[in-house]
């Protein structure tokens, strides 16, 4: 009997799901996007990217659907659609000389052609044609940012060769040998053993920031994904629900956790120092270099995301 009910179960879900894939699919598409390199080869190509919310006659029962897949946590929201159309091929029998209004004609058109549902302009990024300028032109501030990670590239190489060429009976030069891969590999991974107890006895907290760490930077590249228009929303709504996926959605008690960690395991280190030299002891002299290390290190691990804060402010 239990074995029966469990089929049952299994046989009731498996349905459920195939009709919440043909409900899916009803839906209009979230992100359409027309290729952009094509459009604007040709010389009088104009392309157009922009939002749309979704309006529907009252009590309609597609749009109901729609409302209520978008209200689950780990859906995106499917009453606003992206949209990024070739106007200039795509919606060719719209008769309109601005490209906005060329734009979100063929977009309600198409909406209502195949959906049976109004769309109204929510947010316009912008319409190009081959004749409009980068809208960001490449700055000052972006070629330094790039000599900037050639440098610190280049270091890596020039140390590691370094590393890799000198006597190893000789003392190493602290200044090359700290950018040399293989001896911060060795650095990342050692875990104090022939050190100091009272800093061996912290290696499954120095453990668990390392763990932190890497969800962090998963977490942070997992943006890119979030941020673009993607073929298939679908599966990442789909991934999100995973059990694995917590890992990344609960960002903010990880880097609660990872703070607090840190902060312990530095003022730790800090009043472990200043016993080695009592005479000076902790003074507010060294809060500029802890800063320094702190920057110095974050910089390095999370460059692509301490970039985009930087571009957006
Ligand atoms: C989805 O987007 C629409 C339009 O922007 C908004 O009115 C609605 O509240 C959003 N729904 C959810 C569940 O966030
Ligand atoms: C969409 O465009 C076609 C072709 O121009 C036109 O025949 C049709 O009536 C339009 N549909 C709507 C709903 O505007």
């Amino acid at each position: 009997m239990g074995v029966l009910w469990f089929l049952f179960v299994i046989l009731a879900a498996g349905k459920a799901l195939e009709l919440k894939n043909q409900q899916y699919h009803q839906m209009p598409q979230l992100f359409q996007l027309d290729d952009y390199e094509k459009c604007l080869a040709n010389g009088r190509g104009a392309f157009c990217l922009g939002s749309f919310n979704l309006v529907a006659p009252p009590n309609n029962r597609l749009f109901n659907v729609i409302q209520k897949i978008s209200e689950e946590r780990y859906n995106f929201n499917h009453t606003r659609i992206h949209r990024g159309y070739c106007v200039s091929s795509r919606c060719s029998d719209v008769e309109e000389v601005s490209l906005r209004r060329k734009f979100v004609k063929c977009v309600k058109n198409i909406t209502q052609t195949h959906h049976g549902f109004d769309a109204k302009l929510s947010s316009l990024d912008y319409c190009k044609t081959s004749k409009t300028p980068p809208s960001r032109p490449i700055d000052g501030l972006d070629v330094a940012f790039i000599y900037f990670s050639g440098l610190i590239l280049l270091m890596n190489v020039i140390g590691t060769i370094y590393d890799f060429a000198r006597n190893p009976d000789h003392k190493p030069n602290r200044y090359l040998i700290t950018w040399s891969l293989v001896e911060s590999w060795k650095r990342l991974a050692n875990s104090y053993e022939s050190g100091n107890p009272r800093l061996t006895s912290l290696n499954p907290i120095n453990g668990i920031k390392a763990f932190f760490m890497i969800t962090i930077i998963l977490a942070h590249a997992m943006f890119a994904l979030h941020s673009s228009y993607i073929q298939n929303p679908q599966f990442m709504e789909n991934a999100s629900r995973l059990p694995l996926s917590t890992l990344f959605q609960n960002g903010y008690v990880i880097i609660q956790t990872f703070i607090m960690l840190s902060s312990f395991l530095l003022a730790y280190n800090l009043l472990i120092n200043s016993e080695k030299d009592p005479k000076k002891g902790l003074t507010l002299r060294s809060l500029p270099r802890v800063i320094f290390n702190r920057i110095a290190r974050s910089v390095t691990i999370d460059k692509p995301l301490i970039w985009r804060i930087a571009r957006a402010v």
